[in-house]
């Protein structure tokens, strides 16, 4: 450990969902670049299940899910040698802290975060569950509570990097002390948003998304999918505006970019010829993933192993900052923690 212990901490999350394995979005804003910040950084990344509760309601699928979410971790190169991989609710002094962030949270900085606000146009704020409301504590105590350096995600979650570095300061004011330390978003600017199938943000919730690692055949067909302008074959088609051309740049190299700017003015090529083109390329890089994929969902109990000894990992660090927080506020130390 005193190798690790000298870098800097890298930690993020995502959610186990009912409804399909990760997907492109999550795998380039998010996945791909916290693995590549496994070997400058202590890596500690989590399954959220925890925060998947504001809307699962079914044992078998967030059990299912997360060992989904733990698989494509593994296949895509997280090394549990050096990096942590693990249940958030594995960590339940998490829900502890997030108590007391919420004391120390105004209620108008919850009703300014972008979920709550949609909600609240629609009209529906009064029926949401509470755990909607107070999801961006549970997430700040999620980072807070590993002394977080930086946190890898998508654009999509910089409003709530930037509350939980705001709850910090609150908790550090209010108890008169750097007990809390202040993390920063690391965001990839050219994949922070990855466009669906239609356009929009890729997102579960739009039924827009791509899956990386589904078999061959699937992957073509849902390529086939993105949705494109009605400009007739002959006519010079717009890559600037399309989806396809956008998620083909995520894949290609210049050169190979160059060379589809110009089959898009050719008038013998049409989107299918370039959604082939983006098709062959994503399968290509996926497919080596794939297998090691599937051979690790055939493997549930080694994935439970990973994911326990994810925990322990991260066990010391997590008694530090409550030892901490709990001295803080005047409560004694827990006669269970081992650290010290
Ligand atoms: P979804 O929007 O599908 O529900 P999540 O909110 O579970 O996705 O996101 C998990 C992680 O993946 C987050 O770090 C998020 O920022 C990132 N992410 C999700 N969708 C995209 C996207 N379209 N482009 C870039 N990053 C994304
Ligand atoms: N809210 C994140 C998402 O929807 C998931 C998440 C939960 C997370 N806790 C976190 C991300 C802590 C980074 C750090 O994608």
């Amino acid at each position: 450990m005193s190798e690790t212990n000298t870098k800097k901490r890298s930690l993020s999350g995502i959610k186990p969902t009912g409804t399909g394995n990760p997907h492109l979005g999550n795998y380039m804003g998010m996945i791909q670049p916290a693995i590549d910040l496994q070997d400058d950084y202590e890596a500690f990344y989590f399954v959220a299940d925890y925060h998947s509760l504001t809307s699962m309601r079914d044992a078998e699928t967030m059990k299912r899910s997360t060992k989904v979410i733990t698989a494509y971790f593994l296949a895509f190169g997280l090394d549990i040698e050096k990096s942590a991989f693990f249940r958030q609710s594995d960590i339940p002094e998490v829900t502890e802290l997030t108590w007391m962030l919420s004391c120390v949270t105004p209620m108008g900085r919850l009703e300014r975060a972008h979920s709550y606000k949609d909600a609240v146009a629609k009209g529906v704020a009064g029926e949401l569950n509470h755990g909607v409301f107070s999801y961006p504590v549970l997430m700040a105590s999620d980072i807070l509570i590993y002394d977080s350096d930086i946190v890898p995600v998508g654009a999509d979650q910089i409003q709530h990097l930037e509350m939980a570095r705001d709850m910090a300061t609150k908790f550090n004011i209010a108890f008169g002390g750097d007990y809390l330390k202040l993390p920063e978003a690391r965001v990839q600017e050219d994949v922070a948003v990855v466009p669906g199938l239609d356009g929009r943000k890729m997102s579960k919730s739009y039924g827009n998304t791509i899956e990386p690692l589904l078999p061959s055949k699937k992957l073509r067909k849902q390529v086939m999918k993105i949705e494109t302008s009605s400009t007739p074959m002959t006519e010079v088609m717009d890559h600037t505006d399309c989806t396809a051309f956008a998620l083909y740049k995520l894949f290609a190299s210049e050169e190979e970019q160059a060379e589809m700017i110009e089959n898009y003015a050719r008038p013998d090529f049409g989107y299918g010829h370039a959604k082939q083109a983006l098709f062959e390329k994503m399968d290509e890089r996926f497919a080596p993933y794939r297998d090691r994929y599937n051979e690790l969902l055939e493997k549930p109990e080694y994935l439970e192993e990973v994911l326990q000894a994810g925990a322990e990992r991260v066990r010391p660090s997590v008694e530090d900052v409550m030892e901490r927080v709990r001295e803080a506020v005047g409560m004694p130390r827990r006669p269970s923690f081992r650290t010290k």
